[in-house]
């Protein structure tokens, strides 16, 4: 008889977040890529009733899987991994299967945080394991996320430069707009009232708040001279109309350093003007002058506009993150 790994489900204590950051290291190595993304990682210390964590461990105490469901939204989203030695044991089965009644089981309120929702399980760089897991396990793609990238050098300014902005060399900002950076505090509100409406669609994006808007200020990669809103030219207090955010991660070799795209977003009243291709060209030239060797962004599958954008500006598919769900 086999006896199947001890789970445990609750709030994570920081030994078993570190261990979880292990695992998910360890998995990363042998895929090659990182099987948890940005946000269920920040989520690792999180109590709150609308995430749960659920860890398998061996019976001698090692975390070996652990699969993090997040109900905020309209659908559960998960992220699952299990340690490389201890697949095709059933880890991966036993884990969806929690996670999958943690998602579905009836609400009781139907508010956001609650339960009662379609679970949604993110597969980081589409691979054979994970297609052939969601093939057994009955699960379909339903959204595809496409990770792009592009060589910033070397860096052609294709755009005349602005003699004065808050950043000097980047590219001017059209008539009756101005380019400066993010004041932390100051343009939280703002920045959220125009990433809410750019992102209205959009199942994360738009959906961020203030809280998660600070957790980010508070990683050590937040640079506020990396963060660039496009405001009304005179209207100081005036919402922006549009932004361009870029984050690089601290401590890359210089030969090898990526500088992302985060977050790009033109407010619907303004779009169709060409402000989204400047904000791109504006990302680039800092993440050039920044140091990076490769600009990298992260844009939905069927964001058409988006995707023509980045490929105009030269990018070009390095990878796809799949969500699969059941049909
Ligand atoms: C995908 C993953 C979670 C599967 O975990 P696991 O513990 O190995 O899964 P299980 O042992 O429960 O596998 C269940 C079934 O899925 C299928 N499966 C799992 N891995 C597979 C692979 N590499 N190739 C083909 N089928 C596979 C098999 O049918 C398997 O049943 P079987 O072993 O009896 O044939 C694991 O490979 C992983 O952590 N991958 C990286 C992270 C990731 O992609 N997560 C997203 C998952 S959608």
């Amino acid at each position: 008889m086999r006896i199947a790994a001890p789970i445990e489900i609750g709030p994570l204590d920081a030994d078993a977040q570190q261990a979880v950051r292990g695992l998910a290291a360890a998995a990363e190595a042998h895929d090659g890529v990182a099987p948890l993304s940005e946000q269920p990682l920040l989520n690792l210390g999180t109590d709150a009733e609308w995430i749960t964590h659920v860890v398998a461990h061996t019976t001698a105490g090692s975390t070996i899987g652990y699969v993090q469901i997040d109900r905020s939204g309209e659908t559960a989203s998960a992220e699952l991994v299990v340690h490389p030695e201890h697949r095709r044991n059933g880890r991966g089965r036993v884990l969806l299967r929690t996670a999958e009644r943690d998602a579905t089981l009836p609400s009781r309120s139907g508010e956001p945080g609650q339960h009662g929702k379609q679970l949604r399980v993110w597969a980081h760089g589409d691979l054979e394991s994970a297609r052939g897991f969601a093939r057994a396990s009955g699960l379909r793609a339903v959204r595809e996320l496409l990770f792009l990238t592009r060589p910033t050098t070397p860096t052609t300014p294709t755009r005349p430069l602005a003699a004065e902005t808050a950043a000097p060399g980047l590219p001017e900002a059209p008539a009756g707009y101005r380019l400066r950076t993010f004041r932390p505090g100051a343009d939280d509100a703002a920045w959220l009232r125009v990433n809410a409406r750019a992102f209205a669609t959009h199942p994360e994006q738009g959906r961020m708040t203030l809280d998660d808007l600070r957790a980010r200020q508070a990683e050590p990669w937040f640079d506020p001279e990396g963060f660039f809103l496009l405001v009304p030219d005179g209207a100081d207090d005036a919402d922006p109309v549009a932004f361009q955010w870029t984050k690089t991660e601290p401590g890359q070799p210089d030969d090898a350093r990526d500088g992302e795209i985060y977050a790009l977003g033109v407010d619907p009243e303004h779009q169709g003007k060409g402000l989204g291709r400047l904000l791109t060209d504006v990302g680039l030239a800092h993440l050039a002058q920044a140091g990076a060797t490769r600009a990298v962004l992260y844009v939905e599958g069927d964001n058409s506009p988006a995707l023509a954008t980045y490929e105009r500006a030269g990018f070009t598919r390095a990878a796809v993150h799949v969500q699969y769900a059941r049909p």
